[in-house]
């Protein structure tokens, strides 16, 4: 299963170098991999190509202006840095370097660059002199050091007449580094089964017991671990939501219903994470006609669900587990509760309660955070969006699942 950049939020930044308008192309080429783009110029950019070239290609407003209050009131320069999942600087120039390697933010680029978490990656272009200049070397050095990637630069003819390196690379092998920084292979071949979203309990023909879980964690855990090689079978409740490329989808309404498609595919799955919302209980006898309104009280009797965790974590030869805990109060207590009782690998504790002032998160948002615990230790993913908050809880699953299967 190879890694790809489709759905991947990319911030392509463009500097002012000639090589400026080779970045059309290569915007055009991430769209056409299924990545989100979105482009910031540097004001030396807009010298050589102008924003409305890129503006048109990508069917979004260019950003070129730390200080622009209306734009930064649509899609300011924190949510930008929030919302990439990989800032690709393509051309960098060797002024631009200087000024991300001394953490300067005095220009749009430069303040995402340094706002954001996300994977960040450089492909230079330069005149050969320049790109040799002990200060260069020393900048790119220090970009390394913080993490960002450094793409090239090709050698060859440059524009200033000269032969050397300092050329940008081909939109080919930018695509290609690129998709390799999504594909560290944590979970190669490994095989996992997610369950997302609610299920829906029938009362009558037209009404139900359901929940307000929308499927967006669950979906995007799947999607992480596709990132990382997994072989992903999704089991998902009644959710609106696009399935993640190459992973095999299962629908299900009823909290029965996902029982019986796990348990029919258990078998031979490695890890087995429950982000579903499943309804604890079902009406007993759901009727077969709409119920008619009238003055008396109305009661349901409700029996209890099989808890799907558990029994795939009783199983003989269980895979490893790792369940969702929703709490309102008390996270961690009975998060470490349900670790134990229902005799899990891990667990991520979710609050989901919200006072007015708390920030959206959780049951049908974008954003979440989560504890994750597990026996005899802990780490805290802080809120972010659910697409990199997956790629934090793959990551630390897939050390715990390694350490586990390698003692
Ligand atoms: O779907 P979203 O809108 O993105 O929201 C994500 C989420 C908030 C639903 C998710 O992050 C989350 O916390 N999921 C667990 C929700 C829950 O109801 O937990 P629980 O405490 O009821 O259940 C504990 C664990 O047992 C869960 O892993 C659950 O999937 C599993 N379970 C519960 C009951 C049952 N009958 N079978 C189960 O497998």
């Amino acid at each position: 299963m190879k890694a790809s950049l489709h759905n991947k939020n990319i911030l392509l930044g463009v500097c002012g170098g000639i090589a400026a308008y080779k970045s059309a192309e290569l915007l055009r080429r991430l769209q056409d991999t299924g990545a989100n783009v979105r482009v910031v110029m540097t004001s030396g950019a807009t010298k050589f190509i102008t924003p409305l070239t890129f503006q048109a290609l990508s069917g979004h407003p260019v950003h070129t202006d730390l200080l622009d209050t209306e734009a930064e009131a649509a899609m300011g320069h924190i949510e930008l840095a929030r919302w990439a999942d990989l800032i690709l600087i393509a051309p960098a120039t060797a002024n631009s370097i200087a000024r991300l390697a001394s953490g300067r933010a005095d220009d749009l680029l430069t303040a995402i660059y340094l706002a954001s978490n996300s994977k960040k990656a450089v492909a230079p272009a330069m005149n050969h002199v320049m790109w040799t200049a002990e200060t260069t070397r020393e900048n790119i050095q220090k970009l390394q050091k913080n993490g960002t990637e450094i793409f090239g630069p090709a050698s060859g003819d440059q524009a200033c007449g000269e032969t050397g390196p300092g050329r940008l690379l081909e939109a080919d092998k930018l695509i290609s580094s690129c998709t390799q920084l999504f594909d560290t292979g944590e979970l190669q071949g490994i095989k996992i089964m997610i369950t997302a979203g609610p299920t829906y309990e029938p009362i009558d023909p037209v009404r139900f017991i359901g929940n307000r879980s929308s499927g967006k964690m669950g979906f995007a855990i799947a999607q992480a671990a596709i990132e990382q090689g997994a072989i992903v079978s999704l089991i998902a409740g009644p959710v609106s939501l696009n399935t993640p490329e190459h992973s095999k989808r299962t629908d299900v309404e009823t909290a029965l219903q996902m029982h019986q498609a796990v348990m029919n595919n258990i078998d031979g799955q490695d890890i087995f994470i429950a982000t579903a919302a499943v309804a604890d209980y079902r009406p007993i006898k759901p009727r077969s006609q709409k119920i008619k309104k009238t003055d008396d009280e109305f009661s349901i009797s409700l029996t209890p669900n099989p808890d799907i965790l558990k029994e795939v974590a009783a199983l003989d030869n269980p895979p490893f587990t790792l369940g969702f805990a929703a709490e309102t109060q008390n996270v961690k207590d009975y998060a470490l509760l349900k670790l134990k009782n229902k005799k899990l690998q891990m667990i991520a504790a979710n609050q989901v309660s919200h006072s007015e002032d708390e920030q959206d998160t959780g049951f049908n948002s974008e954003y979440n955070a989560l504890q994750i615990l597990w026996n005899g230790g802990e780490a805290r993913l802080e809120r972010c969006r659910k697409t990199q908050l997956a790629r934090q809880l793959i990551t630390l699953l897939a050390k715990r699942y390694h350490e586990k299967t390698t003692t």
